[in-house]
């Protein structure tokens, strides 16, 4: 069995689909459901005896005991955290608990847990860290793009808290053998985004018939990942990375946000027209985000060199999917719009 954690969320959830769509190997989703959390995301599992969920905060270490006492997994993803930029810059506090405390507490449970393994099953455990691209900081236009030794330099509270949980992890290799690998991806896009993110945001917006909120002078750039490449991605390094290691994971895909926001209109113009006009007439430029990072770019190559991955879809092709996806799953994106996201959307939005 593989414990992961925030299976509930986008990426942790289409990675327990793909993983469970493909394996006969149990998955035990460990998950605190906070607002990004939403089973409805696993309805397709219930009943699956190969999924074993438990409402745990990786920060309750007694919980966590228990869980690895029980279930004996050969391997933890640990994909859960507080995610969103503009949430950390309004409420720094749940970032520092979940991401930092919350990921030393997981760190200490398996340690205390692989520690007692017997040595074959001790050497085969790995302890698989999913981060980010952000604790690298900002990129000018003509800087070369990240790489796994581009130095440390994240500038909001979510990617200081993400980087922390990085030096964690890399110290409980160092300093204990811990087997452990950890990722860091760009901007993942695909079904079950939570639409607080900007590509489902644009899309709800604009079927909605609201603004399209483009932050600042909407020429900041990421690069853009399907999320079923970055599970493809963290499976290889679970098989075949080797431990201490760290791999970017990227899809080649740098784009401004105004250009995503108007492939987004161009996209929803063809597969579900307004009655009239285009939904472009729709963006509008609001505040900046404070302390915006201007550009994000991932230098993939060790993970194609070393493990042979390499994303399956283009940007063109993945967008198109997640474009009709939200199109044919209104009632998913209906549900996860609680009273919670809507006065987050007052309060980040309002002005
Ligand atoms: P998400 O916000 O959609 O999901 C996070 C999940 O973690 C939710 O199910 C939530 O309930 C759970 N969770 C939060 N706090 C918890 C706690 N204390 N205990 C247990 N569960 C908790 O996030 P996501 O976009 O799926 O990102 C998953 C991981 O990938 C994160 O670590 C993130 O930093 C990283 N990442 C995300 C992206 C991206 O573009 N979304 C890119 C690179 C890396
Ligand atoms: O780079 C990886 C990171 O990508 C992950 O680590 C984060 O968890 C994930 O949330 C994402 O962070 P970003 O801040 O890049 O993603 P977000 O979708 O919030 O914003 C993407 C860009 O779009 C960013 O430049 C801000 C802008 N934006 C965002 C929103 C929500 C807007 O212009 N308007 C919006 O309403």
């Amino acid at each position: 069995m593989i414990l992961v954690t925030g299976g509930a969320g986008f990426i942790g959830a289409n990675f327990v689909l793909d993983w469970l769509g493909q394996s006969d190997e149990a998955v035990l989703n460990v998950d605190k459901l906070t607002y990004a959390g939403n089973l409805g995301t696993l309805q397709s599992l219930q009943g699956n005896s190969k999924h074993v969920f438990a409402r745990v905060d990786i920060c309750d270490r007694a919980a966590l005991d228990a869980l690895f006492a029980e279930h004996k997994p050969r391997a933890v993803l640990h994909f859960a955290a507080e995610s969103h930029v503009d949430r950390s810059i309004h409420g720094p506090a749940d970032f520092v608990q979940t991401n930092v405390v919350g990921t030393f507490t997981l760190l200490e449970a398996a340690r205390q847990y692989w520690n007692g393994l017997p040595e074959t099953e001790k050497a085969a455990f790995r302890f698989l860290h999913v981060s980010t691209d952000e604790v690298f900081g900002s990129l000018s236009a003509t800087d070369p793009q990240f790489s796994e030794t581009t130095p440390y330099a994240p500038n909001s509270p979510y990617s200081a808290t993400k980087a922390g949980s990085d030096h964690l992890v890399r110290a409980y290799h160092h300093t204990y053998g811990l087997p452990t690998l950890t990722t860091n991806c760009s901007n993942n896009y695909g079904p079950y985004h939570f639409p607080e993110k900007l590509i489902p945001m644009m899309i709800t917006c604009a079927l909605a018939g609201k603004p399209l909120p483009v932050y600042g002078d909407g020429l900041n750039v990421r690069d853009w990942l399907y999320v079923g490449d970055h599970c493809a991605a963290i499976r290889e390094v679970l098989a075949r990375g080797k431990p201490g290691e760290t791999y970017n994971v990227g899809g080649w895909n740098e784009k401004t946000n105004l250009d995503v926001v108007h492939t987004l209109c161009d996209l929803l113009d063809e597969l579900s027209p307004r009655q009239s006009g285009s939904y472009s007439e729709q963006i509008t430029f609001v505040k900046d985000r404070p302390g915006h990072d201007r550009r994000y770019a991932i230098d993939a190559r060790k993970l194609e060199r070393e493990l042979g991955w390499k994303p399956a879809e283009t940007f063109e092709t993945g967008l198109r999917k997640t474009v009709q996806w939200y199109l044919d799953n209104q009632d998913w994106v209906q549900n996860v719009m609680t009273g919670e996201y809507r006065n987050w959307l007052v309060k980040q939005y309002a002005a």
